[in-house]
C-alpha cells in the first residue's frame, strides 16, 4: 500500500492522470474501472486532456462501479449520463467498450452475473479508479458489505442517500438501491487507485488505512491487496495517526 498526500484536488488528479494515461500509452488495450460522484471529475479532465493531446484510448475498456437499480441510461440521473458526459464524450473511446450495469435490466441478477463475466472476458481490470464514502463504502458497497460479494444489487444506507441527494431536487428523489460490483469484484484488478478529497472522508480513511479490516469499513479489505495506492489531500489524510508519506 502506497499513500501519497497532496496540497490541492489538482495535483492529485494530475498525479493519477499520470499514471493512467501512461499505462495507456504503454498498454492500448488496457482495461480500467471507473468510479462516478465528484472525486474522479479532475482526474477526467486530466484523461480528456491527454487525449487531446494524443493519448488513444480508441483501443481501451472500462468498466463502472456501479449503477441506480430502475434508472434508465438516458436519465441525467444516470451514471451511465454521468460518464457520457464527463468522460465518455471527451475521449477517443469505441462507445461499445464502456460498460456500466444495467439499472433497467429486465432480471437483473442475471445482469449482475453477466457483468462479472463480462469483467472476466475482457482480461480482468487492469487499474481500479475508486472514490470512497464518508461510511467507507467503495463502490456502493455499503457497510456491511462482506469482502468476498460479488456483482450485486444492494440497499444504499441513508447516508449515501443524504450524501448523493446533492445530484437531485430532493433526498426522496436518490434510488434506494443500485447494482454494484462487489468489494471481491474490486479486489480483482490488478491495481486500485484511491483517490479522496475533503474531511468528510478523513475518519472513513484512517479505518480503511489503519484500522482492522472491517465489514463495516468495506474500504479496509483494501489492506488484503498487493497493489493499492492512496491519492489524498491533505483534508482527508488529516485523521491519520501514523507517519505516511507524503508526495
Ligand atoms: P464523491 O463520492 O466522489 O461524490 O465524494 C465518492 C463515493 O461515494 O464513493
Amino acid at each position: 500500500m502506497t499513500i501519497k498526500i497532496f496540497t490541492s484536488e489538482q495535483e492529485a488528479a494530475r498525479a493519477v492522470g499520470e499514471c493512467v494515461n501512461s499505462f495507456v500509452r504503454a498498454n492500448p488495450r488496457a482495461v480500467l474501472g471507473l468510479a462516478t460522484g465528484s472525486t474522479p471529475l479532475p482526474l477526467y479532465a486530466e484523461m480528456a486532456k491527454a487525449c487531446a493531446a494524443g493519448v488513444d484510448y480508441s483501443g481501451v475498456t472500462t468498466f463502472n462501479l456501479d449503477e441506480y437499480l430502475g434508472v434508465p441510461p438516458d436519465s441525467e440521473h444516470s451514471y451511465r449520463y454521468f460518464m457520457e458526459k464527463n468522460l465518455f464524450s471527451q475521449i477517443n473511446i469505441n462507445p461499445a467498450n464502456t460498460f456500466v450495469p444495467d439499472g433497467t435490466a429486465t432480471d437483473p441478477e442475471r445482469a449482475c452475473a453477466e457483468y462479472e463475466q463480462r469483467i472476466r472476458d475482457a482480461g480482468g481490470i487492469d487499474i481500479q479508479i475508486l472514490g470512497i464514502g464518508g461510511n467507507g463504502h467503495i463502490g456502493f458497497n455499503e457497510p456491511p458489505s462482506a469482502f468476498d460479494s460479488r456483482t450485486r444489487i444492494v440497499n444504499l444506507t441513508a447516508q449515501t442517500i443524504q450524501d448523493n441527494s446533492r445530484f437531485f431536487s430532493s433526498p426522496e428523489e436518490v434510488p434506494r438501491q443500485a447494482i454494484s460490483m462487489g468489494v471481491a469484484t474490486i479486489l480483482d484488478a490488478k491495481r486500485i487507485i484511491l483517490i479522496s478529497y475533503g474531511r468528510a472522508k478523513a475518519e472513513a480513511l484512517r479505518g480503511a488505512i489503519e484500522g482492522s479490516p472491517d465489514p463495516m469499513n468495506p474500504a479496509s479489505a483494501l489492506q488484503g491487496h498487493p497493489q493499492v495506492n492512496f491519492y489524498l489531500d491533505e483534508a482527508s489524510a488529516s485523521a491519520l495517526t501514523k507517519q505516511h508519506k507524503t508526495n
